[in-house]
């Protein structure tokens, strides 16, 4: 295999960590560069078990200094890029959508503009496919309808979706050729970012991937997410804030199985390509929020279900998306991807994951965030 030089974006938030963990273990002869700003979001806690080794290197920048991402690219040679960086809370969105332009959008056009330049200007080494591979989500389609409240056979199982629950909640499922539709300052940023990456290819040829992926979960999540802000609420016995009636159906894959799904369309997906990565494993949020319960209540030797009186229904999100469901079956099909792990195994790994590392929690939770928190519910 080719040396390579991979700069990972946003490598110091929560999917990135795991995606520099996956590339700097199972590539020594790969140098990957973590490029990322440290927002909130990022930490470099992260990635503690990895920062000595040879191949990894971090660099502090904001991927809107377009001119600062291109020496890097170039005094580098850097010949691959996952771009991962961005403002990622759908809740800070609605508050702040500015900033969510500037990182989402304009820095996404900054990276690809500083790869086309280099890209353009010397000539790729010998045997390496160059590739701007931009990670985007299931959100940019917008919202499906619930057609089934019981529930229906999704159209197939993988591993993540064949334990007890086994469900979709209806018929239609995102596909890789349906039509955008954002509604979101986020998903909007998003969107935007998506078509940008695909107009680089159109226009200047610049050899780019898209994958949009599902809800992930799993260790090193920012516990302004649902599942680590409610794992760490249950363990202090603080309220649970559910949105409206807790209806909304998201579809859930741990967070391991999208780095491997990332690893595996890096090197073998098709230049030009969309990829959906999903795990067909969709879930009502007030019945994920009652496994979270009896997971926590168990591991901490509380009777079963002693915290369910915490649910507390609060104003729902606005513009909120009622279902998310990815058909992933394009990504298995071509290239033989399929998550690793069921969803019942994976829940009980990070709630256990969460609670024997409350240090983390307590240190990304200081400062900044307490005062958002506490902006944010103080209504509720
Ligand atoms: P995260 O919020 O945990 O981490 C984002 C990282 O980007 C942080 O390390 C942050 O410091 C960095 N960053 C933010 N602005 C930056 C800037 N201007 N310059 C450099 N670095 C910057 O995000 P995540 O949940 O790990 O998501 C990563 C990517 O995957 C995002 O692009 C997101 O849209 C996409 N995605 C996420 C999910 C999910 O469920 N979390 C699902 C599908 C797709
Ligand atoms: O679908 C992929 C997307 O998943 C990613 O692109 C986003 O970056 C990521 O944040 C996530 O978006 P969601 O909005 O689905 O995730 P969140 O964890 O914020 O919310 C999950 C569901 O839980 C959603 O229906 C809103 C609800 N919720 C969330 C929070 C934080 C609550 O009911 N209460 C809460 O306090």
């Amino acid at each position: 295999m080719n040396n390579r030089t991979i700069a990972i974006t946003g490598g110091a938030g929560f999917i990135g960590s795991h995606v520099v963990r996956l590339f700097v273990k199972k590539y020594p002869h790969y140098n990957i560069i973590n490029v990322d700003k440290l927002t909130y979001a990022g930490n470099l806690e992260n990635l503690k078990d990895i920062e000595n080794e040879p191949n990894y290197s971090f660099v502090k920048l904001d991927i809107c200094d377009y001119e600062a991402v291109y020496e890097l690219f170039k005094s580098r040679g850097v010949d691959g890029v996952i771009h991962l960086a961005a403002e990622t809370h759908v809740d800070r969105s609605i508050k702040d959508p500015f900033t969510f332009a500037r990182t989402n959008v304009m820095g996404t056009l900054s990276l690809l503009q500083a790869a086309r330049r280099y890209w353009d200007e010397t000539p790729a080494p010998q045997g390496v496919r160059r590739l701007f591979y931009h990670i985007s989500t299931d959100e940019v389609y917008g919202a499906l309808e619930i057609t089934d409240p019981l529930g229906i056979e999704p159209p197939f199982t993988t591993k993540a979706s064949s334990g007890k629950h086994h469900l979709a909640y209806g018929s239609k499922f995102f596909t890789e050729e349906l039509k955008y539709q954002p509604h979101s300052p986020y998903s909007a940023a998003k969107a935007s970012s998506d078509h940008f990456v695909r107009s680089y290819h159109d226009t200047y040829g610049l050899p780019v991937i898209v994958t949009n992926c599902s809800n992930n979960y799993g260790p090193y999540q920012f516990p302004e997410k649902l599942i680590p802000l409610f794992i760490n609420n249950i363990r202090h016995r603080k309220k649970l804030p559910v949105y409206g009636r807790g209806e909304n159906v998201r579809d859930w894959l741990y967070v391991e199985d999208h780095a491997r799904a990332i690893d595996t369309i890096f090197h073998k997906g098709e230049i030009a390509q969309t990829y959906n990565i999903g795990g067909f494993n969709e879930w009502k949020n007030i019945d994920i929020i009652k496994v979270l319960i009896e997971t926590v209540d168990a591991l901490l030797g509380r009777e079963p279900g002693e915290d369910m009186n915490l649910i507390t229904y609060v104003t729902d999100r606005a513009g909120h998306d009622l279902r998310y469901a990815i058909d992933s079956s394009k990504l298995q099909r071509e290239l033989g991807w399929e998550p690793s792990l069921q969803f019942e195994e994976g829940i009980e790994k990070t709630v256990k994951w969460y609670l024997e590392n409350q240090d983390w929690l307590d240190n990304v939770t200081s400062g900044e965030y307490q005062n958002y928190y506490e902006s944010m519910y103080k209504d509720r």
